[in-house]
């Protein structure tokens, strides 16, 4: 037992005069560790004694190491909860969030003209109880052309510029390519829209080679030109506005006869003329018709007993004339400070 008092002291002291300097409750961590991990912590080391000591002397050295124990872990708890309170509301001070801060304008995005006039038409279509259907942009020569009525070397061909990628296939000219998909596997009566991109070596201001089309197709028993017409007056209501009306002119489509291009009132100037109109009091739109009935038959639908009509909207068109665009480049090239102008809201 010679000495044991004094050790104890010792560290009793060491502690104290330790504790003085410790900032943090990190460093408290670190300091009680060096007295009482029980490997290597210098209380722990004494415990660890209590097997050299002899029998007589075991209880009072027990008790001596114990309380020096119980004192510096109290010491020690004490301390680190001071110095977690402190360092609590140090943060509380650093985290501080300063309401009167003028707040972070969050910009939403938005959706694309483009796919807003396309969402557009298909909600107005599907209320008039059209499927949607979305072919393929790269198709065979026979679907965007042949079975369309258009073979080989018919002079129709040179309406549309065509990207060919072999002699089989290339980039589809017209969403039509998908009326003979459609026809194909499905009986009537039939009611489709098919929306999507199209391609043509076209470029200029008002055309591009990339744009987009929505293509709608009715088959069924006893389909006339007079439900092309109305079905067409409802739509151009619902997008140009109550008073719109159409005009059928004649025009001329392989896959359709008869056919017709598509113009509705002005929607600026109310059919008086102006600058949007060039004087005429309409705008053409769409190109459509009663479909061919050879296109009819090449999809082995019965021409005597069925027939329909077919209409190509080109929704680029649609939203130049919408916003007030003269170049149709504007919508292709994501340039925000056009974009941002061109919300529907
Ligand atoms: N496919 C034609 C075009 O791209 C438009 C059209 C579709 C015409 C359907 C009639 C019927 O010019």
């Amino acid at each position: 037992m010679n000495g044991l008092s004094e050790k104890l002291s010792a560290i009793k002291q060491e502690i104290l005069d330790g504790m003085e300097s410790l900032d943090s409750s990190k460093a408290v961590y670190e300091f009680k560790k060096t007295f009482l991990d029980s490997k290597n912590g210098k209380i722990g080391q004494l415990m660890k004694e209590m097997k050299n000591i002899p029998p007589a002397e075991k209880a009072e050295y027990g008790k001596n190491v114990n309380a020096l124990k119980t004192w510096a872990t109290e010491q020690f708890d004490e301390m680190d909860a001071r110095m977690k309170e402190k360092e609590l509301l140090l943060r509380y001070e650093n985290e501080k969030i300063d309401i009167s801060m003028p707040a972070q304008k969050i910009v939403p995005g938005n959706l694309h003209p483009i796919t807003l006039i396309k969402n557009q038409l298909i909600d107005i279509f599907a209320s008039m109880g059209f499927e949607v259907f979305e072919g393929a942009e790269i198709e065979t020569d026979y679907y965007n052309f042949t079975a369309l009525n258009t073979p080989q070397d018919h002079p129709a061909r040179d309406m549309q510029d065509t990207f060919y990628l072999t002699q089989e296939f290339l980039l589809r000219t017209q969403t039509s390519a998908g009326q003979i998909h459609v026809m194909e596997n499905t009986a009537p009566p039939i009611k489709i829209l098919s929306p999507g991109r199209v391609f043509r070596s076209d470029d200029d201001a008002t055309h591009s080679p990339m744009f987009s089309q929505m293509e709608g197709l009715v088959v069924d028993k006893g389909i006339t030109l007079c439900d092309l017409k109305g079905m067409l007056d409802v739509l151009v209501q619902k997008i140009f506005g109550e008073g719109t009306t159409t005009r059928l002119r004649p025009s001329y489509f392989p896959f359709t006869e008869p056919s017709v291009e598509v113009d509705v009132s002005c929607f600026e100037c109310g059919g008086k003329g102006c600058k949007l109109c060039k004087g005429t009091g309409w705008i053409e739109v769409l190109g459509a018709g009663v479909v061919n009935k050879k296109v009819l038959e090449v999809c082995g639908i019965d021409s005597d007993e069925y027939s329909g009509f077919a209409f190509g909207i080109g929704i680029e068109r649609l939203a130049m004339l919408k916003y007030g665009i003269n170049n149709i480049k504007l919508l292709f090239e994501s340039d925000m400070r056009v974009l941002s102008q061109l919300n529907d809201d």
